[in-house]
Formats: structure tokens, sequence, C-alpha cells
């Protein structure tokens, strides 16, 4: 069984395949409508189970799009109008739609929510954002940064803010795609120390830092996210710790000339980018937001094997 969960579950060549198939079938349906079907309608007959116990703009639209490209059906489901919202247990909810979906998106609030569903269920899980990993949204962006002309072997990626659950993803994806992370967090924001631990002895370059300005020298890549994620309780005192984490011009231009700005989107401008920024020619957060599309197909076909 095909789970994704978490890239460093993942071998190099498998996350590989699955960018090279994105990048692919997007460039087959290159201005094609948005809902006409794939050549050969590769899930044809297959039905996605999408369950959302937090919001989503992105997540919801491109699997719920993705999968109609690739011919099967899909249901929306939010925690809260299921009987898991009222106390039914993960491991009997994931029994039950096993018999019914051929495999499930899961968006949770605990990260140990998503593997014990894949453990107890019978279909194929995706990780569709917990509170500590974002694993669909790092394919997308590395696909991002492949079609923008970026060797990711031997790049450098700066990670500018929170050490948050992208940041948690990133760190994951850098030894299976060989490009070096700096990871630039505030004092109490670090990122979680056991995901560096196991990237660096998979042979990745991880490189820590308390200032921002420190970890995009020399950056091809600096990329921000919201400081306040889903779930945060102290936003007042996050926006406050981290403000001088806040990519502008002047802490672009510390980084590599022409260095790509990224961020996952829901921004908040003025607060981790300033809309110079993320509004500038050095943004490519709409190519990246339009890459989940192409990205959560092919992991799609990848958990179903087709
Ligand atoms: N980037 C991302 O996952 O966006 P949504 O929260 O809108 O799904
Ligand atoms: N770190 C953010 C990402 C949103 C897509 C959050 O978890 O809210």
């Amino acid at each position: 069984m095909r789970h994704f969960l978490d890239m460093c579950d993942i071998a190099a060549s498998e996350l590989r395949a699955i960018l090279d198939d994105a990048k692919a079938t997007k460039a087959a349906r290159q201005g094609w409508p948005k809902g006409k079907v794939d050549a050969g309608a590769p899930l044809a007959d297959h039905i996605l189970a999408m369950i959302f116990e937090k919001s989503s703009t992105r997540t919801r639209t491109s699997f719920d799009v993705g999968m109609r490209q690739l011919g099967g059906q899909t249901m929306f489901m939010t925690s809260s109008d299921m009987q898991l919202g009222r106390g039914e247990t993960i491991e009997d909810t994931a029994k039950v739609l096993s018999r019914f979906v051929d495999i499930v998106m899961i968006r949770a609030n605990n990260h140990q929510d998503v593997v014990d569903f894949a453990e107890t269920g019978s279909v194929p899980v995706i990780n569709g954002l917990t509170n500590k990993s974002h694993p669909c949204q790092i394919m997308a962006d590395l696909q991002t940064l492949e079609e923008k002309g970026l060797d990711l072997k031997g790049a450098r990626i700066a990670w500018v803010g929170d050490g948050n659950n992208v940041c948690a993803s990133f760190i994951d994806a850098a030894p299976k795609f060989g490009f070096s992370l700096a990871v630039g967090t505030a004092i109490g924001y670090e990122a979680p120390a056991d995901r560096i631990e196991a990237a660096r002895a998979e042979q990745g370059r991880i490189d820590v830092f308390t200032s921002a300005a420190d970890a995009v020298a020399g950056a091809d890549v600096v990329v921000a996210d919201t400081f306040v994620s889903m779930g945060d309780k102290d936003a007042d005192k996050r926006l406050s710790d981290l403000a001088p984490f806040m990519v502008d011009d002047q802490l672009m231009g510390a980084a590599n000339g022409g260095a790509i700005f990224l961020h996952c989107l829901p921004a908040h401008r003025g607060e981790e980018v300033s809309a110079s920024v993320i509004d500038g020619p050095q943004s490519a957060v709409f190519d990246e937001a339009e890459n989940r599309l192409h990205a959560q197909k092919a992991i799609l076909k990848w958990c179903l094997e087709t």
C-alpha cells in the first residue's frame, strides 16, 4: 500500500518519478479546458474522499479538480459534519471509509491521526497538511523551481521565519532532491531537531541560523510562510517575535541575484512578506499554487499505482 504521508518515508527515486509525472501531465494538457479529462482517464472508476479538519482553498481545489481531470470522482467532507467531530474514532472511520472509497486525503490537526488512519484503513492515505508537515506543498514547490530552470541538485534554498509544518517538509525533501537548505528562524521557533537530524543522516545539508540575513546569503530561493499557522494560539506574540523575519526587498537583495520567492499561501502582506516581494518580479507564488494541481495528480496516481 502506497501512502503519501511524509517525504522522509519515500525513496528519492519515487519522489523524482512523481515530480517528472507532474511535469509531463501538465505539459500534455497545455491549453485544454480545466474540466477535460487527461488522456486515458488514469483514475477512472476511482473515488477520492477528502477529509478536512481545517480550512483550505488550494489543497481542496487542487485535489478535487485533479481527481476529476484523472477521470475519477471526489467527496469533500469536513470532520465537523462527520461523526468524527462527535467522537467517533479515527480507526473506525478509517475502516468504514475504506469500504466506500479507493483513496483518502486528510488535512488534520494532529499528525498522528493521519498515521493512525493509514495504519487502520485499507486504502492509500495522503497527508493534506498536519501540524507537523505538508509534503504535497513541497512537491508543487519543487516542480515550480525546476520549471523556472533551477537545478535542485546543489541549489541553495532559504526558509525564513517559523520552523513550522511546511519548513519540516522542506527539510525532509533536501536529501531526497540534493539541495541544501538554510533554515533561518527566530529563537523559540526552531524547526524540529529530529527532522533535521534525520535529513542530515541521509546526507542532507541543513544549516540553521537565527537571523534572516544570514539564512538568505547565497540563496537561489527564499521561502516564507505565515507567522501564525492554523491552530497556533499566540498570534500577537508570534507576529511580534517573528517580525524581523519579514521577507522584504532588502532581504531579497541579500540573496543571490534573481532569487526566486516562494510562499505556499495564504499570505499576509506586511507580516511575513512585503507586498513588493510577493507581487514583484521574483515571486513565483501563483505558478506554485497552480502546481498544487499537477503535483497532487501525480501523487494520486503514484498512490494508486496507475
Ligand atoms: N498552501 C495550502 O495548502 O493552501 P490551502 O490551505 O488553501 O489548502
Ligand atoms: N503553515 C501554514 C500553512 C498553510 C497552508 C498552516 O499550517 O496554517
